[in-house]
């Protein structure tokens, strides 16, 4: 395999293959107004951060390379042209006489560098395909966090200026018919392959054009990948199937990147493919098995700030679709009230999640987001319909480790005076921390047998009382 083969396989999303080519040549003029500007800032000394020590040897040859590119090539097909870099770089280095030394390895790098910038989203671009890379975090041009098993990582990636973050950005952008500018400075948006994108440039971001990319697990988690995480035990694993089998309302709790999306795919896993299930989202995440899902997503205002669908719109809409199961992405605002009503009148064994610290906690926010709604309702009139929707939250934590854990399940038990009344089932025991820093414990029973038991086993759902017992005690 040539060294260009070997780039291209590394680098080349298959997501990008079917640009259309005028965007291709607006890109490559971009890029070159941009080398151009870098040439310029360079000569005005500024400090180049860069972690790749070839940029400041070799800026002369990008550059020369852009402009052979745009001037020479511009009829030609990126891709075809990537295949020619090398090629291209020879010709150059040969008609320049004052052309710096470039060995093999930096060769590479400048090759990878351009293709990544030409095929790609440039120099994030290798972390959007690495696997290991769960999240990338551009925050302004000098600093790029990710997320590797768990950590956030400082990456030696870097950007060469504000403006080469925007020109990705809007690459990312543009196909979405969206843009990024002052008049709009913050979007949200997907990459062709579903991974989750947020965007927000100054001047509300004081750093520089700030990006955070979830990226799309195409293989998502499933419970024996959770189980070996340690996310949750095989016992857990159990007991959530029977909740969801037996039609309980189910809430996961948790804060930001704590892995609730996540779980509520595997908790919709296990819903019956007899079940009509209607899945609600801001930007789809879930990925069902099942035959049957109808998937709606919200829709943002356009330019005049007009045309937005909600998530409360459509969980109003999706009562009007005959649904066995609704399962929602997050909830967030008013639709919370909507939710609770649906739950409360007849559509159980709905699955959502939300954003909070502990059960308690999310009980209190369902409160503040049912008022969103508008209605003026009594705050004892809010606790009754939580109290009636919701059977059990899961809370889920990212603990220090970097590892996410289900830190408690505990059942909704109903009212008691104004006070919702809460049974934690299982909990998150610490035992200690091993040699390599990670947290060792696991979820254990606390010993109360949840008062929905008797429900699952009318249903014919039977699961066996000694997971309900503190350890010792069990079998
Ligand atoms: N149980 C888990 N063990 C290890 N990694 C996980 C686990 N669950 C999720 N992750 C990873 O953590 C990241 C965040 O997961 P997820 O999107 O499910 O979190 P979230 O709580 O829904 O986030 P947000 O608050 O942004 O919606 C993803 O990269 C995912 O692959
Ligand atoms: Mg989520």
């Amino acid at each position: 395999m040539s060294l260009l083969e070997r780039i291209q396989s590394k680098n080349r999303p298959s997501s990008i293959k079917n640009d259309a080519s005028a965007q291709r040549e607006a890109q490559s003029e971009q890029l070159l107004n941009n080398k151009n500007g870098t040439v310029q800032s360079k000569e005005k000394g500024r400090e180049n951060k860069r972690a790749n020590k070839s940029e400041d040897k070799h800026a002369e040859l990008k550059n020369l390379v852009f402009k052979h590119i745009l001037k020479e090539r511009k009829k030609e097909d990126i891709e075809e042209i990537t295949l020619q870099l090398d090629d291209i770089i020879s010709e150059i280095i040969s008609e320049n006489d004052n052309m710096p030394e470039i060995s093999e390895r930096d060769r590479e790098d400048v090759i990878e560098e351009i293709a990544n910038d030409l095929t790609g989203y440039g120099p994030i671009n290798p972390l959007l395909l690495d696997e290991d890379v769960s999240e990338v975090m551009v925050n302004g041009p000098d600093q790029v966090y990710v997320e590797r098993n768990g950590k956030l990582i400082l990456s030696d990636v870097t950007f060469r200026d504000n403006e080469h973050v925007m020109q990705v950005l809007e690459k990312i952008v543009a196909p979405l018919g969206r843009r990024i500018d002052e008049s709009s400075p913050m979007v949200d948006a997907r990459l062709k392959d579903g991974s989750r994108v947020n965007a927000i440039i100054p001047p509300l971001a004081l750093g520089g054009p700030t990006i955070t990319i979830r990226k799309f697990s195409k293989d998502p988690f499933t419970v024996e990948d959770l189980i070996r995480f340690g996310t949750m035990t095989e016992e857990m694993a159990r007991f959530i199937e029977a909740c969801v089998e037996a039609k309980l309302n189910i809430f996961v709790s948790g804060g930001t990147g704590s892995g609730k999306t996540t779980t509520l795919n595997v908790l919709s896993s296990f819903i019956s493919n007899e079940d009509r299930i209607v899945t609600i989202e801001d930007a789809a995440e879930l990925q069902l098995g099942q035959e049957h899902v109808v998937s709606l997503e919200t829709r943002p205002p356009n330019i005049e700030g007009k045309g937005a669908i909600t998530i409360r719109d459509l969980v109003r809409n999706s009562l009007r679709m005959r649904p066995d199961r609704i399962v929602i992405g997050e909830v967030r605002s008013g639709e919370a009230l909507d939710m609770l009503q649906a739950m409360n009148t007849g559509h159980d064994g709905s699955l959502a999640t939300g954003h909070a610290n502990s059960p308690r906690d999310m009980i209190s926010r369902l409160e503040t987001m049912v008022l969103m709604a508008g209605m003026e309702l009594p705050v004892k009139a809010i606790r009754d319909q939580i109290a009636g929707a919701l059977d059990v939250i899961i809370q889920q934590s990212r603990l220090r480790d970097g590892t996410r854990r289900i830190t408690s399940i505990t059942e909704v038990q109903g009212l008691e005076g104004d006070i919702i009344v809460l049974q934690e089932i299982f909990t998150f025991q610490q035992m200690g921390i091993d040699e390599n820093g990670k947290i060792i414990g696991k979820l254990v029973p606390t010993g109360v047998r949840p008062k929905f038991y008797e429900h699952m086993e009318h249903q014919g759902i039977y699961l066996s009382p000694s997971i309900f017992m503190e350890q010792g005690m069990g079998e």
